[in-house]
């Protein structure tokens, strides 16, 4: 049946073309539709870099606006998918909340599924926008047994997000919902990774979009991908409450122990540095600087960098410091709880998943995602 190429991980493998995202892994560029990263976070909103990702321009006023009170009118959550929160135990990760939620979104949504409407695609879009910052909040309020409230003004996701996730009498601190804005835009896209590849592949079959995007949460989840914030966060406290060495800690890592690996190092395609972790780094020291905190991980992070970088097992394999290595110690500063950090990733990735979704859609020339096999088993019994 033809020739078929042999490529584990899918390397070099390129089943479209797109126009969302420029990536240069050599250079460490990352731009959404031409605009840096850096400059988006210096310049821009979190709400101005999806439009840009999913429309392709930076947003006028007017189309901001438009596309805000599009997001809002969508951002309460129906009341029968409490039902759904119920259903679950308090003690769930809340991953597992959202994806539910969002797979959820074609039953209650069903006059939006069409993949084929533009006006439905629009609706479906500020649904899952709107729904999504609301089952992130909630999932958390769920984790700790509180009850569901929205805020009482309008306000930007970030500080929605907070006030959802706090409650209202939480008094967001401008700097803190730039943190979160700043750290929402560096996850907006990065091109064809697991999970935007996992939406695109459901997609090609014709999914909608609510089924697409619940199949993008699972495939972040895990943690080579999104899952690494936490799991950074979570490698750290071992070493801390272990009392363990840094550089005892590198030494298992490159024993490749228990098949362990130094978490939040190391990108399929960023092969010099992640232009993302260079942002966060420095959003790190001033959000340390600020709040005047100490954090024994940040110490330990550093120390196990510092010592991942002079070494030759790392240089050789090209492996540097990736957007999750400091996300983590930033979000703890902040106080977002760990269990919330993957949650977060899947909220500022929605718009990429979603612009992803939409462009495929429009290729005329898409066709089902359907990788080969090199079959290895018994071929006749
Ligand atoms: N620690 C120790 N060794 C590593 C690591 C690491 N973090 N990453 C890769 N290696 C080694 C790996 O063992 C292999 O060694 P060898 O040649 O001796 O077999 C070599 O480097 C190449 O690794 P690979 O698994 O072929 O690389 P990949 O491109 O398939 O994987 C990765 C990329 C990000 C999954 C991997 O670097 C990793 O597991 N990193 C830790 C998890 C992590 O931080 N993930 C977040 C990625 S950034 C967020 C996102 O966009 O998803």
């Amino acid at each position: 049946t033809g020739f078929v190429t042999f490529d584990p991980g899918y390397g070099n493998t390129c089943p479209s073309k797109s126009s969302i995202t420029f990536l240069n892994g050599e250079a460490g560029a990352l731009r959404y539709r031409g605009y840096t990263i850096a400059e988006l976070c210096e310049k821009h909103t979190f709400e101005e870099a999806s439009y840009l990702t999913l429309y392709g321009e930076l947003p006028t006023a007017e189309q901001l606006a438009e596309f805000k009170s599009g997001v809002n009118a969508y951002s309460k959550m129906p009341k029968q998918l409490e039902k759904i929160f119920e259903a679950y135990p308090d003690t769930i990760h809340p991953m597992v909340m959202i994806n539910v939620l969002t797979s959820s979104l074609s039953a209650y949504f069903p006059e939006v599924t069409s993949i084929s409407d533009p006006a439905q695609v629009e609706k479906a879009t500020q649904v899952a926008i709107g729904q999504m910052l609301t089952f992130v909040a909630f999932a958390y309020r769920k984790s700790i047994g509180a009850s569901f409230e929205y805020p009482t003004e309008p306000c930007s996701s970030a500080a929605g997000l907070l006030k959802m996730m706090f409650g209202n009498d939480y008094v967001v601190d401008p700097d803190v919902e730039k943190v979160i804005d700043e750290l929402l835009i560096l996850h907006v896209d990065h091109e064809f990774n697991c999970s935007t590849s996992a939406v695109r592949l459901i997609g090609s079959s014709q999914a909608n979009l609510f089924a697409s995007v619940s199949g993008g949460i699972s495939a972040l989840w895990g943690p080579l991908h999104g899952g690494a914030n936490q799991a950074v966060v979570e490698m750290l406290q071992f070493i801390h409450e272990n009392n363990i060495d840094p550089q005892e800690y590198l030494e298992k890592v490159k024993r490749k122990e228990d098949g362990i690996r130094l978490m939040g190092f190391g990108h399929r395609v960023y092969k010099n540095y992640d232009p993302r972790a260079r942002i966060i780094k420095k959003t790190c020291d001033r959000v340390m600087a600020k709040l005047g905190k100490e954090d024994p991980l940040l110490a330990i992070a550093q120390k196990l960098e510092a010592a991942a970088l002079e070494d030759e097992y790392f240089t050789s394999r090209k492996l540097y410091p990736n957007v999750d290595f400091y996300s983590g110690i930033v979000y703890r500063a902040i106080k977002i709880p760990t269990e919330m950090f993957t949650p977060l990733f899947a909220l500022g990735r929605l718009p990429g998943w979603i612009a992803h979704w939409r462009e495929q859609n429009s290729d005329p020339k898409a066709r089902i995602g359907r990788p080969r096999q090199i079959y290895t088993g018994e071929t006749q019994r």
